[in-house]
């Protein structure tokens, strides 16, 4: 339960929490928010970046912890591996398995492809799994995707590529309907309408969920389906290595098998690289809502091979991490809780912003209120929090909502002995989403041909700044798009003579470029070191 300094604080949350409902804060305006980004947002602190020294991004600046796992060793030398005789022949390989991964790869054999799922733990561990507030499409009378477009493209700070966001908005609808049309118990009516509510930035209320565990219900569904379809899944088994034809196409990937550390050859007509995030790479030291094995192998694999990667610099700090108690810190707290009424407020009881700016703004305003106002709340070893006030979304909506709307909320703090009905809840920006990630064109390739990207390993799509809910949308979109591309592609592709040359290739731009570096990479599993204050990722 809480500290006696905490107690002391909640006394003055709940002295001013009648004063405070029903009264909007003033949304800051677009200076307010430039000034504040650049102040306080992560992304800005130019000590924690670096520019890449080689490869086809070289110049441009990542942080530290990517740049160290770009501008690293293969795990593997070519003479480990035998190209001759490989282990699994296949039209599409789909290397991940959670959102994205498992829409392609349904799609591709919708397609009539003969496909595969690889993954390096169980299928379904991935961030898709752990999303809670819900999936946006505007697919309401008052909405359109002209609308949903413009919002994204805000919140992206203009930076979105077109074409990525016309099809993200645009397939929005259809995708929901899939999703419904496969099973997903989506928040209705008792008249079957879809519940919807805001998320920060969206001017029209689209977010559909089921309860806040949306991912959650999205992933078996989609789980399921793939069961069903007999697709094959490898689970323990990461991609170490993209394997490349005599014509530099994509043409497969060196497996290995986590436990044994076996190599295996998947030899495929097209690959679709759909591995997720990197939350566990803990970029600045920063919490992580991920999952564990979010550690930005597909930007290594690709850049390895020579695909750019857009936007690597930008990453998300969702808001509301759980900063209090210890045992679940930095795990999510969903904005749905927010825009189901409560607020967030300082240790003086005071509302400091709009519950729903977007994140970078809501992020970058929490971390200014503790470090430079010095009115967040204290916490036993170290760090601060901001209260968010949910015991507001019963004043406001009755008794009950919270145990229907966000009942996992409910109970993941009730096992700490915090009951969010009646106490608020203590919160501090936490490492979410990667913004960048592997550049591609429409139809889900990337610069290297036969090489598709689908989902949070994709860069571009929501420019420099997502909005809740877009990513759910973007892998079921991308997934769904990559899976019938790469599928399509494979009927009119031969494969040539594999290849790893590549490896000896990017090791002599290593040496060239002058970096001395014993890491190798991709990461595939993050390393926690007992006692280090900070996360340590290597
Ligand atoms: O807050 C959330 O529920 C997260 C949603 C998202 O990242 O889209």
């Amino acid at each position: 339960m809480y500290t006696q300094e905490m107690l002391d604080s909640i006394k003055k949350v709940e002295a001013t929490r009648s004063s405070r409902i029903g009264v909007e804060p003033r949304r800051m305006d677009a200076d307010e928010k430039d000034n504040l980004l650049r102040e306080f947002h992560p992304d800005y602190i130019v000590s924690q970046f670096t520019e890449l020294k080689m490869g086809p991004n070289k110049g441009e600046k990542v942080p530290l912890e990517l740049a160290a796992a770009l501008q690293a060793h293969s795990r593997i030398k070519a003479s480990d591996v035998d190209l001759s005789n490989p282990d699994y022949d296949v039209d599409v390989l789909v290397i991940g398995g959670g959102g994205a991964g498992s829409s392609a790869a349904i799609m591709a054999h919708e397609g009539g492809a003969n496909v595969m799922i690889v993954t390096k733990l169980r299928h379904g561990d991935a961030n898709t799994m752990m999303a809670e507030g819900g999936i946006q499409a505007a697919d309401k009378p008052n909405d359109s995707p002209a609308i949903h477009y413009l919002d994204a493209m805000g919140g992206g700070h203009f930076k979105n590529v077109p074409e990525l966001l016309e099809k993200l908005v645009c397939e929005g609808p259809d995708a929901v309907k899939w999703l419904n049309d496969l099973g997903v118990l989506f928040d209705k009516e008792p008249d079957g309408t879809m519940i919807t509510t805001h998320g920060g930035g969206t001017s029209r209320k689209r977010m559909h969920a089921a309860k806040d565990y949306t991912g959650a219900e999205i992933m078996r569904v989609l789980r399921d389906e793939v069961i069903n379809r007999g697709i094959p899944v490898v689970d323990f088994t990461s991609a170490v290595e993209i394997i490349l034809d005599e014509n530099g196409k994509a043409a497969g990937a060196v497996l290995m098998n986590m436990e044994t550390h076996d190599l295996l050859v998947a030899k495929a007509k097209t690959v679709i690289i759909a591995t997720g995030g990197a939350g566990r790479m803990h970029y600045q030291g920063f919490p992580t809502s991920n999952h564990y094995g979010a550690t930005a192998d597909g930007l290594v694999l690709a850049y390895r091979v020579g695909a750019p990667l857009l936007y690597a610099y930008t990453l998300q700090y969702h808001p509301t991490g759980v900063a209090y108690p210890s045992q679940i810190y930095g795990a999510l707290v969903t904005e749905k809780v927010r825009s189901i009424g409560a607020m967030l407020v300082n240790s003086e009881g005071e509302a400091f912003m709009h519950p729903l700016e977007t994140r970078d703004v809501a992020a970058a305003s929490i971390i200014r209120e503790c470090k430079a106002r010095h009115k967040g709340v204290d916490i036993p070893g170290g760090g601060y929090g901001i209260w968010l006030d949910t015991p507001m979304i019963e004043m406001i909506h009755g008794e009950g909502t919270i145990e229907k709307r966000i009942p996992a909320m409910l109970r993941m703090y009730l096992k700490y002995d915090i009951d969010m009905r009646k106490v608020p809840i203590l919160i501090y920006p936490t490492l979410h989403y990667q913004n960048g990630g592997i550049k591609i064109a429409a139809d889900g390739m990337s610069d290297v041909e036969n090489l598709y990207v689908a989902g949070e390993a994709v860069g571009g799509i929501h420019g420099e700044n997502r909005l809740m809910g877009n990513s759910l949308l973007d892998v079921i979109v991308f997934g769904r798009n990559a899976g019938v591309s790469a599928a399509a592609k494979a009927k009119k592709t031969t494969v040539g003579a594999l290849t790893l040359d590549h490896i000896a290739k990017f090791d002599k731009e290593l040496a060239d470029a002058g970096i001395v570096t014993d890491k190798v990479s991709p990461i595939l599993l993050p390393r926690y070191t007992h006692g280090n204050p900070r996360y340590e990722a290597k």
